[in-house]
């Protein structure tokens, strides 16, 4: 059966609390996901679809609870031969030229390692929303098809 993985990085909650909700839209349509925090290697290959659902910390850095997997990633480099993924991505655009970068930086090695995109990264403005699940369940929405 397929699983998709959701990895979150998240700082504060906000991205944490966004999972959630998509873990719940999955549910509902019967699409069978985990929520990982503290993601592992095995975590990321089991899975057959990938969302990521960061914030951005520092100055366009990826969030504490994400920071040894990523570089993991980046050490070991695990090819993911087309498996398909998305990354949403939770900002600010007050901080100018390093506005999601967190998200911009996953979506870059998801790439690298030769996953398939399945949209565009979603860049989600703390400074336009205070509701960042609402636009994030609705993106996902429209992506059903091509997660499962
Ligand atoms: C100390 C700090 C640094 C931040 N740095 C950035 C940044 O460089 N770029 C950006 O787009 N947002 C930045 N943000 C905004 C957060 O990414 C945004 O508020 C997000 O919604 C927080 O989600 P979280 O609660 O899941 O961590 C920063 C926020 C804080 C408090």
């Amino acid at each position: 059966m397929s699983k998709i993985g959701i990895f979150v990085g998240s700082v504060y909650g906000n991205a944490q609390h966004v999972a959630e909700e998509v873990h719940t839209l999955l549910n509902k349509h019967g699409l069978f996901s985990d929520v990982f925090i503290d993601p592992t290697l095995d975590d990321f290959k089991n899975a057959s679809s990938l969302l990521f659902i960061s914030s951005t910390t520092g100055q366009g850095d990826i969030p504490p609870n994400l920071e040894f997997f990523i570089q993991d990633l980046r050490d070991q480099f695990p090819l993911l031969e087309q498996k398909p993924f998305a990354v949403a991505g939770l900002g600010d655009s007050s901080y100018g030229e390093t506005y999601c970068g967190a998200g911009r930086q996953i979506f870059e090695l998801l790439s690298e390692l030769q996953g398939k995109p399945i949209t565009d990264l979603l860049e989600v403005d703390a400074c336009e929303t205070l509701e960042p699940e609402v636009e994030v369940v609705g993106w996902i929405e429209k992506l059903l098809s091509e997660l499962k």
